[in-house]
């Protein structure tokens, strides 16, 4: 395959990127959306990463390159830099840490003073596996992310749980 064959099979290259406080799940989303992987006892990210992937909407490749940073402010990349282009964007909290909730207006601010464009958002509450120890209700959740004007959806990075339509649901209304 010659290097234009290659780019008119990619025509579009989307970034996203993860938000959320720290220990919310956000890498543990990426990885088990990216590479079907969940750890267990993952560290706290330093710095940024970010993985490529792939999708088909329409018949056309859609690639998606979604950034993870650190939840905690000492460990986190650069914020405008994280933000700059960014046209989705997945605000995380985790059901069982009320505190991760509260935290979801702070992160739609930053989102909002450092996106220059419309930005599709996902309000996603994770960990929806630790339904015996919840302490952000659904209804909670939605209405949330109704008043914001967000999708809303919740996960489990670990038995994987709507993962993959949190991501694509995004990348489809980018699209
Ligand atoms: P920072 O990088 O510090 O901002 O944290 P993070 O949001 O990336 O969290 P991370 O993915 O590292 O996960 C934190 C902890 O929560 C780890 O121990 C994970 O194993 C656990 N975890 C992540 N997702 C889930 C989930 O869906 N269910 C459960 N039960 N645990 C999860
Ligand atoms: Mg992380």
């Amino acid at each position: 395959m010659d290097s234009s064959d290659e780019e008119s099979d990619q025509e579009y290259l989307f970034k996203v990127v993860i938000i959320g406080d720290s220990a919310v799940g956000k890498s543990n989303l990426l990885t088990r959306y990216a590479k079907n992987e969940f750890n267990m006892h993952s560290k706290s990210t330093i710095g940024v990463e970010f993985q490529t992937q792939t999708m088909e909407i329409d018949g056309k490749e859609v690639k998606a390159q979604i950034w993870d940073t650190a939840g905690q402010e000492r460990f986190r990349a650069v914020t405008s830099a994280y933000y700059r282009g960014a046209v989705g964007a997945l605000v995380v909290y985790d059901i069982s840490r009320s505190t991760t909730f509260e935290s979801v207006t702070r992160w739609l601010e930053e989102l909002k003073t450092h996106s220059d464009t419309t930005v599709a958002r996902m309000l996603v509450g994770n960990k929806c596996d630790l339904n015996n120890i919840r302490a952000v209700s659904i209804e909670d959740g939605k209405n949330l992310a109704e008043k914001e004007g967000l999708f809303f959806m919740e996960t489990s990075a670990l038995d994987s749980t709507n993962v993959k339509t949190a991501f694509e649901m995004v990348i489809r209304e980018i699209y």
